[in-house]
């Protein structure tokens, strides 16, 4: 073993126990030997940077594609333990809040860290409830789109747009501006979804109505029709609500990752959640679960279960079966239990899905086959929400557009907390260069 470096960090490395809180390691291309000091489960990368071979080496990075393995923040929004299958927003499990509380509690939640009292909530829900109406202009914006554009792709063109109306929203340092903008962002995320629905299905849009809650209004300005009179089922109104709860945040997913990634370079809230919603529309991530309405009805019947089962085996990754598997879950996904309870309640209103007996199907074969059971594959949120999207009416493509919406207030929690960080900075990775090295310039007839 060769000398003994310090660590440049000045932090305690000593537990309660008396355990030392560190992890020495050697260096064997110099016989140097390192002490870094664990904090939260965690080395801090930059500790490694020290590990030199001489002085005109950069010094060791760590490497890791897709962050299996790298915490990019600290947060105290949300918590997951992927091998339990727990979800807790600010501490409270998931299951608690889908029981107890609608969508807009659990909003100021993530955003504020405690649930509102009354006068709290009141004020929070009367600030949503008056930024929901939407600027004529940016209506005009919506327009301009073809009849066949894709829901998400108004979504995030219609929101990065929003920026434009409200210029002062670049004053990111403003705690106050700040809140003006994540009022009108959760105000306005329905009205600039149902307005996309509308008008792909040429409807005139459905201005918001202060009378209704959150989600009664959000599914009155989709299927209101102006010569009729509206009411929302109420059991169908609970479930969007549910629905909005499971899906309000999930701490460092790809979307929430690329939320703060834009925001750490002080970019305005609706750039970034434009990029966030970006992200989200992939159907690897949010854009799962119009993925697997497809997937069902291309099974179209149980008797085609087995045959697809067999077809995602033989294709090891190339074709998957869509609202299984989790970066995170390797149990099971608790918001994925709650769904498929809460689908059989919208079905007593809606008359059965037929689609919900192939996905019963496609779950039961897949949690006794090996390939699913060894890869840890179990369904995921999107697995039976689009079923129930399905069965309060609405169409394929606008499933994401209905994850987006309540994911918008866990995107700004991010957000807020991430520019309240001291320890962060602008986003920007390392890459290990495996390219070419410096080569002689070769005139274009030469080549
Ligand atoms: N169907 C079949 N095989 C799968 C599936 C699936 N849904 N998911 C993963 N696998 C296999 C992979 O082929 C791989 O097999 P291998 O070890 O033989 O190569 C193994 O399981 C591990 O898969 P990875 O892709 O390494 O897992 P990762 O954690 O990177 O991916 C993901 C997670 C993207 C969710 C993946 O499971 C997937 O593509 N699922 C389908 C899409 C989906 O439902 N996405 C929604 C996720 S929830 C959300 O974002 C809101």
């Amino acid at each position: 073993m060769g000398t003994l470096e310090a660590t440049k960090t000045d932090e305690k490395t000593t537990s309660a126990t008396g355990t030392r809180d560190a992890l020495t390691v050697t260096d064997h291309r110099t016989g140097k030997t390192y002490e870094l000091p664990i904090k939260n489960g965690t080395i801090r990368a930059m500790d490694l940077r020290q590990m030199k071979t001489g002085p005109d080496d950069f010094g060791l990075m760590s490497y890791d594609p897709a962050f299996l393995n790298t915490a990019s923040c600290t947060s105290r929004i949300t918590y997951i333990d992927g091998d339990k299958g727990i979800l807790r927003y600010r501490g409270y499990p998931i299951d608690v809040l889908a029981e107890n509380c609608t969508y807009l509690e659990v909003a100021y939640l993530l955003l504020h860290g405690e649930l509102p009292n009354k006068q709290e909530f009141e004020q929070f829900t009367r600030e949503i409830t008056y930024h929901t109406m939407i600027h004529e202009s940016l209506k005009k914006v919506m327009d301009a789109f073809n009849y066949d554009a894709h829901p998400m792709g108004m979504l995030i063109s219609t929101v990065a747009a929003m920026s434009t109306f409200y210029p002062e929203a670049h004053n990111v340092h403003d705690a106050k501006v700040r809140q003006k903008q994540i009022h009108r962002l959760i105000a306005k995320m329905p009205t600039i979804s149902a307005f996309a629905y509308r008008h792909s299905v040429g409807m005139p849009y459905m201005y918001p109505n202060n009378a209704l809650t959150y989600s009664e209004n959000f599914l009155t300005m989709l299927f209101r029709t102006p010569a009729e009179k509206y009411v929302p089922n109420p059991t169908l109104v609970r479930a969007l609500d549910v629905l909005f709860i499971l899906h309000a945040d999930h701490e460092q997913n790809c979307g929430t990752h690329a939320m703060r990634g834009i925001g750490s370079a002080h970019t305005d809230p609706y750039s970034a959640v434009a990029g966030a919603a970006s992200a989200l529309y992939g159907p690897l991530h949010g854009g799962a679960n119009e993925e697997v309405l497809k997937m069902l009805q291309e099974i179209g019947s149980i008797s085609n279960v087995p045959a697809f089962i067999k077809e995602v085996k033989e294709g090891r990754g190339e074709k998957r079966l869509m609202g299984f598997g989790h970066r995170v879950y390797k149990n099971f996904d608790p918001r994925a239990k709650i769904i498929k309870r809460m689908a059989e309640e919208v079905f007593e209103v809606t008359g059965r899905n037929p689609l919900l007996d192939i996905a019963l199907e496609l779950e039961r074969i897949a949690l006794q086959d090996e390939y699913f059971v060894k890869r840890k594959l179990y369904p995921n949120v999107d697995f039976y929400s689009g079923l129930i999207y399905e069965a309060l009416g609405i169409p394929t493509k606008a499933f994401t557009v209905l994850f987006a919406i309540p994911r918008t207030s866990g995107w700004l929690a991010q957000w807020q907390e991430m520019l309240e960080d001291p320890e962060q900075k602008i986003a920007r990775p390392r890459q290990v260069y495996l390219g070419q090295g410096e080569r002689a310039f070769v005139p274009m007839e030469r080549r």
